[in-house]
């Protein structure tokens, strides 16, 4: 894992974005993992800036999103396939045939993530997938006790993740109990991962995903078997590492062909 820890979310954002854009410009038929909340915008919106203003192309790029509410049509102010529209899609040219969330009637869910694990693969797999993690330490939507090998398929959301997505709903309540989400094997079979985490609220999540020990009541702690997994956090979210000064020093000291 590389932990690189910025002043501010900002600063973050821009880095992880470079990335993004640089897997575009090597690989302009790229698969992105993409995943919605507050952790991922400061990202999309370089993401946006670098389209309009170097001509950076989407356009023959395909996308995954992570998970969607179960029972929440596509048009609702909440779902994430609005989300995505707004704070990425509509300001890019990514074509709409590329785009895939899981989204479905809750009668077909287990036909349906069947076939969205089927569509990844046929799309070649992933190439860079964009993670951010709860307070809790899922990652997509799969809570703690989630398999550590899961595939795409229906997961309940704790009173934790409900309460803490309350904010894009009306009240707690409306927050459906039910989502489609990513596995775990999903998320890990990407060839290389993005982690955003920013503010003191993620410093408990970060310091176990990074530096506890691989459990599923920590969903996040398996990233530790992945072989290219980058941790883009503010100074915040860095508070609870223990080996923080070690985690900067390699990135100051990091040789300059293996920067993007
Ligand atoms: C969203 C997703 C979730 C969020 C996580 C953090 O697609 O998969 O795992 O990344 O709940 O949410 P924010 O970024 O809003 O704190």
């Amino acid at each position: 894992m590389e932990i690189i820890i910025q002043e501010n979310e900002e600063q973050a954002a821009k880095l992880a974005a470079r990335e993004i854009r640089a897997l575009l410009l090597k690989k302009p038929a790229a698969v992105l993992g993409l995943a919605t909340g507050s952790s991922p915008v400061g990202v999309y919106r370089e993401l946006i800036r670098y389209h309009r203003e170097e001509g950076l192309s989407f356009g023959q790029a395909t996308s995954f999103n992570l998970d969607e509410y179960l029972g929440l049509p596509p048009g609702h102010p909440a779902s994430y396939a609005t989300f995505m529209q707004e704070q990425l899609f509509r300001e890019i040219d990514l074509p709409a045939e590329g785009i895939n969330i899981p989204s479905c009637a809750p009668s077909e869910v287990e036909v349906f993530c069947e076939a969205y694990d089927a569509r990844i693969a046929a799309a070649g797999g992933i190439d860079l997938q964009i993670l951010g993690i709860g307070h809790d330490g899922h990652i997509g939507f799969n809570e703690p006790s989630s398999s550590l090998g899961s595939r795409t398929r229906i997961k309940t959301l704790t009173a934790e993740t409900r309460r803490a997505n309350a904010r894009f709903f009306s009240s707690e309540d409306e927050v459906p109990p039910h989502v489609v989400t990513m596995g775990i094997a999903n998320i890990m079979e990407a060839r290389e991962i993005i982690l955003l985490a920013f503010g003191r609220g993620k410093a408990a999540a970060i310091a176990a995903a990074v530096e506890g020990p691989i459990t599923a009541s920590c969903p996040a702690s398996m990233l530790q078997f992945h072989r290219r997994v980058k941790v883009f956090i503010d100074e915040e979210a860095a508070g609870a590492l223990q080996r923080q000064d070690y985690y900067r020093w390699v990135y100051e000291h990091k040789p300059g062909w293996q920067r993007a």
